[in-house]
């Protein structure tokens, strides 16, 4: 078996990744983070994965968090290299990726988790699931990009509330403030996913591409969303996706991609 901690399975044009570790809330360590980059780098180079799934072994857990005892004994300079490695290689790999990444939170998202189902391109959850990133109880901060990215999806003053108090909210809560994007039963989860996969699998790989790359631009600080736009969709006119998108609603018939 080429993966300990994940359980990869291509379903359709699908690929889940599912995060199997429950007897430690499927908490990340450094062995886990490392299989999580490779499935990805897989994924990412298969053309016949058109999106991927990301969820947690059991019904209690989406990702409880990086693995604290993993990281119990670091110092200054190997915490930096733990952070950056991770958002290297995961997290921001997730984030900028072309295809679609869902987050399909089946419990407990809290800390790396959180982070991990925030650097996804869509969130959705059980009614069940508690959210939160509680670093400061354990004197830390989030280092996965939990204060960047939490901040772009429900703003500055809620994202310092969950940070400052690292206290966990509910998934109706996560719902109202936009952290989750939709409640769905543990039993509709997947399906729910993969519904979502399949319509977006529909449309132009290319487009979709150009759209991620596009929406990523305006949270970056050194770029300008605006022209970024402006050059994905002119590169858009010369794809053969373009073509046949147009031709086939001129001629009343569902595009072939
Ligand atoms: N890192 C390492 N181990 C973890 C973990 C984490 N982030 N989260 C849970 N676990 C382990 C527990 O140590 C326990 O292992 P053990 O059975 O070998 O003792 C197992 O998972 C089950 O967790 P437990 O705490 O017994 O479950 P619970 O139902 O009482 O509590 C939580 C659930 C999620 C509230 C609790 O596990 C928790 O607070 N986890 C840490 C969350 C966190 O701070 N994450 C951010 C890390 S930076």
């Amino acid at each position: 078996m080429k993966f300990q901690h994940l359980l990869v399975a291509q379903y359709a044009q699908a690929c889940h990744i599912t995060i199997n570790r429950e007897a430690k809330l499927n908490a990340l360590d450094r062995e886990t983070l490392a299989e999580l980059h490779e499935a990805i780098s897989d994924v990412l180079s298969d053309d016949g994965i058109k999106g991927v799934v990301i969820t947690g072994a059991g019904n209690k857990a989406f990702v409880a968090g990086a693995d604290i005892a993993d990281f119990a004994d670091f110092d200054a300079h190997q915490a930096y290299e733990l952070a950056s490695t991770g958002q290297a290689q995961v997290f921001d790999l997730i984030h900028h990726a072309p295809k679609p990444f869902i987050a399909a939170i089946n419990g407990f998202a809290l800390g790396g988790g959180l982070e991990l189902a925030m650097a996804c391109h869509i969130r959705l959850s059980v009614p069940h699931a508690r959210l939160g990133l509680p670093e400061v109880s354990l004197g830390l901060i989030p280092g996965y990009g939990g204060t960047q990215r939490l901040t772009q999806l429900v703003g500055r003053g809620r994202a310092l509330q969950m940070i400052l108090t690292g206290e966990m909210i509910s998934a109706e809560q996560a719902l109202h403030i936009g952290l989750v994007n939709e409640l769905w039963a543990p039993g509709e989860l997947l399906e729910r996913a993969d519904g979502l996969l399949a319509v977006i699998g529909s449309r132009s790989a290319s487009a979709v591409a150009a759209a991620i790359k596009a929406v990523n631009a305006g949270l970056l600080p050194n770029e300008n969303g605006y022209e970024t736009e402006k050059a994905a969709f002119s590169s858009c006119f010369g794809t053969a996706d373009f073509k046949e998108g147009v031709s086939a609603f001129l001629e009343k018939r569902k595009p072939r991609f």
